[in-house]
């Protein structure tokens, strides 16, 4: 090839519009996939197959739903990650429930859900143990440090005391906190 010819004004302007083609496919493509997994982060895509469960109505009575300020906490802000690539991986890990919804039998139906209710529960569990509690950590900032004047003396002191403990000794949010919005089996 003559790559001379490259940079003949013809060449040139076709090059540039092969570069623009791709810039616009590029940037098309970004929103659709952006959108396409927005749209599997409602509450009413993961209801989509836990139709059935009591799970939404479980958060609306908890104090992440039913509370004075009128704010409903999604599922997704405590079940998938904020990070793109983590959030990537964790749906990878969620698409798994596709399989899942195919062939358990009787899934969508409460009584499977109170059957497996610990299983499930410890399943979910697994996944806030492994990063250190970090969806509560997104809205509970003020947990360990700079805690508010109003926060019970209670909590202050359970907090601050674990705070101080040797990293690999600390607890994490939901090894003091379980069932805080479906109710966790005693077994
Ligand atoms: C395609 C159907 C489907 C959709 C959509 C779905 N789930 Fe599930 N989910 C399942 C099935 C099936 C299981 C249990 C089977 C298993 O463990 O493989 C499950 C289990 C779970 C568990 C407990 C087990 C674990 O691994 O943590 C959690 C938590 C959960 N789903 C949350 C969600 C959230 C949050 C969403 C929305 C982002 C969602 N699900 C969307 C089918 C689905
Ligand atoms: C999207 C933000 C958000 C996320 C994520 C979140 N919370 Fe909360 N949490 C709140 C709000 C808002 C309240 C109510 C605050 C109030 O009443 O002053 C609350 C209240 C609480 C309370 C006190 C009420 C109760 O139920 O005992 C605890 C404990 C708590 N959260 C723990 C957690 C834990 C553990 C996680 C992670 C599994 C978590 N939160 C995830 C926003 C969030
Ligand atoms: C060592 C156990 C322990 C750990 C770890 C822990 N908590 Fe607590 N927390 C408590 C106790 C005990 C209370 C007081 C009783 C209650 O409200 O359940 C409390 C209270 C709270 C409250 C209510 C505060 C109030 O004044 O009403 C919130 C919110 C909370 N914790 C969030 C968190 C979050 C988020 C994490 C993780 C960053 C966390 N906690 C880690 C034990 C713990
Ligand atoms: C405030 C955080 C929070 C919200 C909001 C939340 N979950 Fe959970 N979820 C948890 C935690 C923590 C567990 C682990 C078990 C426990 O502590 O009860 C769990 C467990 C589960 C499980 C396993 C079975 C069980 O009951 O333990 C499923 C399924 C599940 N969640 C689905 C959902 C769906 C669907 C939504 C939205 C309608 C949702 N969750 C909203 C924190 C949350």
């Amino acid at each position: 090839m003559n790559w001379r010819a490259l940079f003949k004004p013809s060449a040139k302007i076709s090059i540039i519009v092969l570069l623009l083609i791709g810039v616009v496919v590029g940037v098309v493509g970004y929103f659709a996939t952006q959108q396409t997994l927005h749209a599997t982060s409602t509450d009413e895509f993961c209801m989509s197959c836990h139709s059935n469960h009591s799970l939404k109505d479980e958060v609306l009575a908890s104090a992440h739903g039913g509370g004075s300020a009128g704010i409903t906490v999604q599922c997704q802000d405590c079940h998938l990650p904020h990070g793109p690539v983590d959030y990537l991986i964790k749906k990878i890990i969620v698409s798994k429930d596709l399989y899942g919804f195919l062939t358990i039998d009787g899934f969508n139906t409460q009584e499977w859900l109170d059957e497996n209710r610990k299983e499930q529960a410890d399943l979910a569990l697994k996944y806030f143990r492994a990063n250190d509690s970090a969806n509560c950590r997104h809205c509970h900032t003020r947990i360990e440090e700079n805690q508010p004047e109003s926060m019970s003396k209670m909590a202050k002191r359970m907090h601050e005391r674990n705070a101080q403990k040797e990293p690999d000794k600390r607890k994490t949010c939901v090894d003091c906190h379980k069932g805080i919005v479906h109710p966790y089996p005693k077994k």
